[in-house]
């Protein structure tokens, strides 16, 4: 009988780490989701085809990253609708929290020291 209880107590406490692994197994953070969603078109440097025509434009910060002046609200929308050329995501691709998590690792990012306008060089 004792033997089955620690069986019991065994199988129980292999559930519960069952499930904290599942809790702890790392979702796609805001800076994934941006190396896999937006890097492409928008970071620093020549060859990133939103930087290109945001420069071409006369953005002062023709990258996301780097960028001060921008709002969450007017991202999202953005992200949401398109925007020209960029394509819009479906909630089904980015939910509101992943595009918010994506909008505060651009803000905590810093542009890196040789990746100027593009245009300008
Ligand atoms: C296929 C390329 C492409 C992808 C992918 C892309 N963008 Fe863009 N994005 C553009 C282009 C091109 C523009 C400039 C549109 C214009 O003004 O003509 C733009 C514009 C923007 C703007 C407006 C900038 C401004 O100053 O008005 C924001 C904000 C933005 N993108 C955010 C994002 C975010 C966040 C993602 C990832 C979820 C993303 N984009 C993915 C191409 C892209």
């Amino acid at each position: 009988m004792k033997k089955l209880m620690t069986l019991a107590v065994l199988i129980s406490l292999g559930a519960c780490s069952d499930r904290d692994d599942e809790v702890t197994v790392p979702e796609p953070d805001g800076a994934e989701h941006y190396a896999l969603y937006c890097a492409g078109c928008h970071d620093p440097g020549p060859g990133h085809g939103g930087t290109m025509l945001l420069a071409e434009k006369g953005a002062p910060v023709p990258s996301l990253i780097g960028r001060e002046d921008l709002q969450y609200d007017y991202l999202h929308a953005v992200v949401r609708n398109g925007l020209i050329e960029m394509p819009p995501f479906r909630p089904t691709e980015l939910s509101d929290q992943e595009i918010e998590e994506i909008y505060e690792h651009i803000m905590s990012q810093e542009l890196p020291a040789n990746a100027g306008n593009p245009a300008s060089s």
